[in-house]
């Protein structure tokens, strides 16, 4: 099997409420029994784009094993790739592909700059095109994009969704390859499908945003009073797959509360 450990919005500030709630979910994967093969970030590391928010992100993020990031609205591109990938800066879209065993996994850049709704550009679908046809026929691929390309009844996130979902519902379609799809963005746990596949939303390990059936702005949108949370989404032999969402109590572990 293959193991994704999927992280999202960590909203990096120079505050330390977020950082800490971030360097514990990296420290509960690192103490897994069964490492991770890989970690995603599906988006909004910093609150505002700031350098020294991808300087603290890129401290708080680092393990032993890959970590893959994508931006999402709150990112800005230029300082994620200088900062946080050691690249050259540019605004063009952070796309990425990273091949364990069977799995390809595949980020696209759904972040559009001074937008907080996504969109993915006439570059990135042709990265995606050249991505597909240099992977291995038999191969698994998990797609990662920051927004959701559902709406989730989720008021606030549903108004900066990505826009043109059908574009990359066809492109899914048309691959029996791909085998979900993982976004960010909603700072909730969800499940559902697109283009007839998984479709799963990683929970933000900074906030929780409420959907319509609890939101009423503006005194109560975004919950800090849970934990942060992550996802486990683990891949099979039988290119299933299965996902687990875990909180990760700031507290640690307790083996028993007798
Ligand atoms: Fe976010």
């Amino acid at each position: 099997m293959i193991l994704v450990a999927q992280v999202s919005d960590t909203h990096f500030d120079l505050g330390t409420r977020n950082t800490e709630r971030a360097q514990r979910v990296m420290a509960y994967l690192a103490e897994l029994r069964r490492r991770p093969d890989v970690i995603v970030v599906t988006g909004d590391i910093t609150d505002s784009g700031k350098p020294e928010q991808y300087a603290e992100a890129r401290m708080s993020l680092q393990a032993d094993l890959p970590v893959l990031a994508i931006p999402g609205n709150h990112d800005e591109r230029a300082a994620f790739r200088e900062v946080l990938l050691s690249g050259t800066p540019s605004d063009d879209p952070v796309n990425q592909v990273h091949r364990i065993g069977e799995l390809t996994l595949i980020l696209l850049d759904s972040s559009v700059p001074g937008q907080s709704g996504g969109r993915l550009s006439d570059e990135t679908y042709l990265w995606l095109d050249d991505t597909l046809a240099s992977t291995p026929p038999d191969a698994a691929v998990l797609l990662a994009l920051h927004h959701p390309p559902v709406f989730l009844h989720s008021p606030i996130v549903d108004t900066i969704a990505l826009e043109d979902p059908q574009r990359l519902a066809a492109v899914i379609a048309g691959d029996r390859r791909i085998i979900g799809t993982l976004a960010g963005h909603a700072h909730t746990a969800g499940v559902s499908t697109f283009a007839g596949r998984p479709l799963l939303i990683g929970p933000s390990t900074a906030s929780v945003l409420g959907g319509e059936w609890e939101l009423a702005p503006p005194e109560r949108v975004m919950d800090y009073g849970p934990d942060p949370s992550v996802a486990l989404h683990v891949i099979d032999d039988d290119h299933r797959l299965i996902t687990h969402f875990r909180s990760v109590p700031m507290g640690g572990w307790i083996a028993s509360p007798y």
